[in-house]
This record gives C-alpha cells, sequence and structure tokens, in this order.
C-alpha cells in the first residue's frame, strides 16, 4: 500500500530539513512527576520548531544572503525526544518495533564496539556517569547566537521545570556545540568540512543534487513509504534519534599523520594526503574520488559537484587509486561498492540524516606543542532514521567495524580509519592509504574518536506529541 507523504507542518524540524544554527544544546533530563511533565509538556508543544518552520527560517536566511544582509538573521529551533526509558516512564507502553531503542544504547555500547569493563558478566561501557544510567529524554535547542540559546532555554525551562528537585522533571546534563570560529567553521575538529551528504528525502528535498540519492520517506519517518516495520498509529512521522558523545584526540591524529605521511610529498603535504586518504574527502570538503590526487577548493565549494561521484570510476573500481576502501565515507555509504555487487545490493535502508555539531575548544598552543589532548573535545553527533538496527547500529557495527567491508574486494579493506572501533583499539589496520603501496596495511596506533555515552530516542510527530505525550 501506498502511504501519503509526510506534512512538514506535522514532523519536528531537526529530522527533514535540520536546524540553521551557530549554536546548539542539548539537554538530557529525568521526568519526576509524570502527571505533571505531561501538562507542562501540552505547554511546550507550541513551542516545539517544526520542518514547515525550519524550511521558512532557511529561505529566509537565503533571501537575507542575497539581499546583501551580512548580520546573522535571529533564528532558533526547539526539539524534544524520548528514550525507551522515558516512554516507559510515562506510561507509553505500546512497542515501537526497534530492537536497539528498545534496549537503549547502553545495552548495545560493547556491540557498537565500545571500551570498558566486564564484571559479573556485566559490560559497563567507559561512558561519563550520566550515560550509564537512565536519561528519559533530550530537548535541542539551536540558534544564531547565545543571547538567542539562553533566550529558549529560559523560556523552555519556565514551562517544564527542569528543576533540581520537586519539578516534573530535571535537568541532569547539558552538552554545548557551536560552530567553529573563521575559516574552520562546518569543519569538524580533525579540520575536515562536514555535513555535505545527507540523502534526500523523497517529496520534502524535491530538488536534489547531482549524487545526492533520494530515499522514500520511510526510511527516516516512521509509518511512511519504505519504512520496514509496522509501527503503532502515533509513531508515523516520528523518527528514531541516535545520539553520540563522541571525543576527538586531535593533536595525536595530527601527529599520527606526519609521522606516517605519504612519501614522495614534502611532510606536510604528505601528511595532508593521508588524512585525506582517511576520511575520503580532502579538509576542503573535495572528495577524493573526483580529486584524488590533489586538494580542488573550487570543487569542494561546489555543490553541484562535490557529491556527484560512486566510487565506480572509469578505471578498476576494485583499487584503491583514488580512494582506499575503509576511508569514513566510504565505509559509512559505499555506494557503487554495493550497487556494484552481483546481484546489486541498495543502500537505501541504511542511510541515515547527520545532524552533528562539534564541542570544545580550539586546539590550545601547549596541546600542540606536547601532542596530546589536554581539553575534551569531539562531536555532539547524532542521526536520524526510521529503524536504529537498519541505520546507525548498522553502519557502526557491520560496516565501520567489518574489517571485511566493502565486501568481495582485492585487499582487505580494514577498519574505518575514523570511527570504527575493534576489541584491542592498537590493533586496527587499514590498506590503500598509500595509493602507491595498496596491499600494505597501515597500522592505525589508537582510535582517536572515542565515545563516552550516548543513547537512542524516539522523535515523535507534533500530533503525538499533543496526543499520546502531552495532556
Ligand atoms: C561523512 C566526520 C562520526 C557517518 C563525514 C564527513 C566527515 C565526517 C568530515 C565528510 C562530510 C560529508 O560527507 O558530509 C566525522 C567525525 C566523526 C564522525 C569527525 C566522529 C567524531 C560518524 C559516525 C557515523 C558517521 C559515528 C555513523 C555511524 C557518516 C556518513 C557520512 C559521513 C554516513 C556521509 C558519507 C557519504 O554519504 O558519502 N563524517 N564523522 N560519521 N559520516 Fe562521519
Amino acid at each position: 500500500t501506498v502511504v501519503p507523504p509526510a506534512d512538514p507542518k506535522n514532523v519536528q524540524g531537526d529530522i527533514t530539513i535540520g536546524f540553521a544554527k551557530r549554536l546548539e544544546t542539548a539537554i538530557f533530563f529525568i521526568v519526576d512527576d509524570v502527571d505533571s511533565f505531561r501538562k507542562q509538556l501540552a505547554l511546550l508543544v507550541p513551542k516545539i520548531t517544526t520542518a514547515d518552520q525550519v524550511a521558512n527560517d532557511k529561505d529566509s536566511i537565503k533571501k537575507h544572503k542575497q539581499s546583501g544582509g551580512t548580520d546573522l538573521l535571529k533564528i532558533s529551533g526547539l526539539n524534544i525526544a524520548f528514550s525507551q526509558s522515558g516512554l516507559t516512564k510515562l506510561g507509553i507502553t505500546d512497542d515501537l518495533g526497534d530492537a536497539a531503542f528498545k534496549e537503549g544504547q547502553f545495552t548495545d555500547a560493547q556491540n557498537l564496539g565500545d571500551k570498558g569493563s566486564t564484571s559479573g558478566g556485566v559490560f559497563t561501557p567507559d561512558w561519563i556517569p550520566t550515560f550509564r544510567s537512565a536519561v528519559h529524554g533530550i530537548i535541542i535547542i539551536a540558534g544564531d547566537s547565545q543571547t538567542t540559546i539562553d533566550e529558549r532555554v529560559a523560556e523552555t525551562t519556565q514551562i517544564i521545570h527542569l528543576a533540581p528537585k520537586n519539578g516534573s522533571c530535571h535537568q541532569v546534563l547539558r552538552l554545548d556545540g557551536a560552530v567553529r570560529p573563521g575559516d574552520q567553521k562546518g569543519h569538524e575538529h580533525f579540520g575536515f568540512l562536514d555535513g555535505i551528504s545527507n540523502p534526500a528525502i523523497e517529496k520534502i528535498d524535491v530538488n536534489p543534487f547531482p549524487g545526492q540519492e533520494t530515499v522514500r520517506q520511510g526510511i527516516i519517518l516512521l509509518g511512511r513509504n519504505g519504512d520496514p516495520t509496522t509501527r503503532p498509529a502515533w509513531a508515523l512521522d516520528g523518527s528514531f534519534l541516535a545520539f553520540r558523545y563522541l571525543f576527538q584526540l586531535v593533536p595525536e591524529f595530527n601527529d599520527f599523520l606526519l609521522h606516517n605521511a605519504i612519501p614522495g610529498l614534502t611532510p606536510e603535504e604528505g601528511a595532508e594526503f593521508l588524512g585525506a586518504r582517511l576520511f575520503g574527502r580532502w579538509k576542503s570538503g573535495a572528495p577524493l574520488d573526483l580529486a584524488p590526487l590533489k586538494d580542488d577548493p573550487v570543487l569542494a565549494a561546489d555543490p553541484q559537484r562535490n557529491n556527484n561521484f560512486r566510487y565506480n570510476f572509469p578505471e578498476d573500481p576494485q583499487t584503491q587509486d583514488r580512494c582506499p576502501f575503509a576511508a569514513h565515507v566510504r565505509k559509512t555509504n559505499p555506494r557503487f561498492d554495493l550497487e556494484g555487487l552481483n546481484p546489486p545490493a541498495s543502500t537505501e535502508a541504511r542511510r541515515i540524516v547527520r545532524r552533528g555539531i562539534p564541542f570544545g575548544p580550539e586546539l590550545s598552543a601547549q596541546e600542540q606543542q606536547q601532542n596530546t589532548t589536554l581539553q575534551g573535545r569531539g562531536l555532539l553527533f547524532r542521526c536520524y532514521q526510521s529503524d536504529i538496527t537498519n541505520g546507525f547500529q548498522f553502519v557502526q557495527h557491520s560496516w565501520a567495524n567489518n574489517t571485511a567491508f566493502p565486501p568481495q574486494k582485492p585487499e582487505t579493506p580494514g577498519f574505518d580509519a575514523i570511527i570504527g572501533q575493534a576489541a584491542d583499539p592498537t590493533s586496527r589496520t587499514i590498506t590503500g592509504a598509500d595509493p602507491k603501496a595498496q596491499t600494505t596495511a597501515l597500522p592505525l596506533p589508537i582510535e582517536w574518536v572515542v565515545p563516552k555515552g550516548g543513547e537512542y530516542f524516539f522523535s515523535p510527530s507534533i500530533p503525538a506529541l499533543k496526543s499520546t505525550f502531552g495532556k
């Protein structure tokens, strides 16, 4: 049966469009008094930013820039989502039909490759304490400035009482993210431009860029065409949010690149080239598949071209001439590596919509001198999908952490160099790092991305927030 498409007025804005943002705050909370929480939530619902509103905001920003405006428009966003323990606390007992969500990320941590210790047969990941016990929900607040964020946080806490105690709920953790300064705007902490490749959603992103694949709505939204599972009626137009608190060891990563610089170039160029080989894109964002030997900032900045590749270049696609099989972007979206199999395999069910933001300070001089991280920094990673077991969990566990993926290659690809996790974090290798020695396995001495927590949440539709959550 063909289901009609979603109405953007019903969908939370972070899911299908993505907030316009300079700053973003995530508030994690525990519900204490169910009755008063539900009443307060009903009052918060009109403040929640829908996909429709985000689309209008982005339109205004575009028009403002086109008319020569250089200042930032005051724009903000507010979304809310609940974990399984949150649903249970609220007395919502319907099964949403996603095993990973139901168990929660803490239970999934070992399967994802997170490090930890086992005692009495129970695995405890090396996470911060907040994520080692229940978190009922997350409130995401985005804005153009700290003032906007502060106003939104104040307004939200006035409506739902995130009091230390005796309120309807209380905050257990607040994490603040920010777009990096100056020319690093849009780049994650290792220095690479992020947020280039996301799938287009059918009937929502109606003008996809060349190379941007369109997925059916049900790959991201529950209950729509392409959702593999039958869900409770009220789950329609919701989406699962996988949140990960990922720390990045930036000076250690930079030091590795310098010490293993690809030969035949200056040390700086060789280090830059190795970094690009590990990601599959240059720091500028230019994809190696289109710019294999040297960075091309013009290509990188051109949305008509910067995602238009499939790893099926006219030369033998079974080589790592242009891009290592285990480069981060190839591992997490292998394109022709699966489509070219006999019989072809689709990547559609594995596509996720990414909405992360960096956290933590820029590198200090001391950290650069000592090649050692002294202050925490990384990525507040978020992604949306209609099924965590098919989406985030699969990409992390069965692709990034699986040395034999992509399949049927002449050399074993190795771990996703950036996010792949091994039982022994010092044991990772990757082939194809040096295009002139593609069969050589390069040891990756440590894991430079370190998860310190996370949870799986469900981001309900506006109608569900009114009918099933609030009262
Ligand atoms: C793409 C960085 C974690 C999945 C990218 C890109 C960068 C990047 C620079 C290229 C820009 C783009 O294509 O939009 C990072 C960093 C991470 C991280 C620094 C950790 C701190 C993750 C995780 C996942 C993931 C945990 C999922 C399990 C993806 C996907 C793409 C991507 C699906 C797009 C690939 C494509 O369509 O070509 N990431 N990422 N990333 N990343 Fe990550």
